[in-house]
């Protein structure tokens, strides 16, 4: 296992540092795709336990103080979430939080982006799973592929650099679009990555069939393009980069076959407050209740501290270990601790 430099960062119990945090502003969102919402009903989390901007702002701050440099905000949509941008200005403000980002599907983008970028979001990640409006309708069932287009531009526009677009590819589903997907990215300038289906709760027909390996796509992408040479680099994130002959770089996520938790320093919180250490994580940290019931600061660090030192979570790895592999939670779990969803804890 790679050793990260000892720092001033809580670790936990394989070495790996408390840096980056993924908020979930919101649990809803305004697209279906059936990799992560494909049921017709869900249950929410209840409005009155959505921690406000001002909580919000609290808690990442005390992360902050706690090694945290990196926060992405999240959804469900984060764009549903009423005047982002005011909490984007707030967060911006926390001088440790040195990458500041946002993934989003892009319906809401368009009229947003500039606002995003004044208020001084550093970048933006984008998921389009294709390039085809009939397709977009039937993997998303609702019908803003057009706002999705448009989203990209107008957040290249607005002065975001490196924006990347995430495509989870599927078996049966856009297979076929890698090569139209990179070419797209080219053409606009946004770095494409790869997405393998993961059986993430949420993910209630998932079935390892369905999976398009990191080989798959890499035996695909070379008989198109020639040789594909990998980037070295160091890093903590879960995309791998690779260059094509004529230099573009695209990124493959192989979360499914070849999880990267060893390296992996995120922790999530909910919009009401859960902390999981762990995409997986079936059980987290309510760190609403002493924010709401008024315990110091000194006390919710010293809570996420002792959290965090105690982490073993290799929850991706542990599912590639499984002889069986099958759908992860089960839908009547699900809607009994809609905590469990994807949507919830944040793509
Ligand atoms: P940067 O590296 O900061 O650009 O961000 P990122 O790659 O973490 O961000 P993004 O939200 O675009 O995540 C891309 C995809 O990686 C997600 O949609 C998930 O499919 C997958 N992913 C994100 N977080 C985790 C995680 O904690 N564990 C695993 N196994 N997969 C994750
Ligand atoms: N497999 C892989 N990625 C998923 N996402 C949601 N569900 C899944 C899944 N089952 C990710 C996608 C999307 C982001 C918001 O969440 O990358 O772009
Ligand atoms: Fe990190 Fe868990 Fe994802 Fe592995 S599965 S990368 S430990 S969040």
């Amino acid at each position: 296992m790679e050793r990260f430099a000892e720092g001033h960062f809580a670790t936990d119990l394989f070495g790996r540092p408390l840096r980056n945090l993924r908020l979930s502003v919101t649990d809803r969102c305004n697209l279906r795709c059936q990799y992560c919402m494909p049921e017709e009903e869900y249950v929410w989390l209840p409005r009155e336990d959505l921690l406000t901007f001002d909580e919000l702002g609290r808690l990442v701050g005390i992360f902050a103080e706690l090694g945290i440099d990196k926060v992405r905000l999240t959804g469900g949509e984060p764009l549903m979430r009423r005047d982002l941008p005011a909490l984007v200005r707030r967060l911006a403000q926390i001088s440790r939080i040195k990458d500041l980002a946002l993934t989003t599907n892009g319906v809401l983008l368009a009229e947003q982006a500039q606002a995003l970028y004044d208020a001084g979001l550093h970048r933006v990640t984008v998921s389009l799973d294709t390039l085809r409006p009939e397709r977009f309708k039937a993997l998303t069932r609702r019908d803003s592929h057009d706002r999705v287009l448009s989203g990209i531009t107008a957040a290249i526009q607005a002065g975001f650099k490196g924006v990347k677009i995430d495509s989870v590819i599927t078996r049966g589903v856009n297979e076929d679009e890698l090569v139209d997907l990179l070419e797209y990215g080219k053409q606009v300038g946004a770095e494409v990555r790869f997405i393998e289906y993961m059986d993430v709760g949420g993910a209630t027909r998932w079935s390892m069939d369905k999976v398009v390996s990191r080989a798959e796509m890499l035996d695909v992408l070379g008989r198109r393009y020639g040789r594909i040479e990998p980037v070295v680099e160091v890093t903590t994130a879960p995309a791998e980069r690779f260059a094509l002959p004529d230099g573009t770089v695209f990124g493959i996520i192989a979360s499914t076959t070849a999880p990267f938790c060893q390296n992996c320093d995120r922790s999530r919180l909910t919009a009401d407050g859960m902390w999981y250490l762990c995409l997986y994580a079936l059980n987290g940290v309510d760190l609403r209740k002493p924010l709401r019931g008024g315990e110091s600061k000194e006390e919710i660090k010293s809570l996420i501290v002792s959290g965090w030192t105690r982490r073993r979570d290799r929850g991706a790895e542990e599912r590639k270990e499984l002889r069986v592999r099958a759908v992860f939670v089960e839908k009547e779990r699900l809607r009994k601790d809609p905590h469990l969803e994807m949507h919830t804890r944040g793509g």
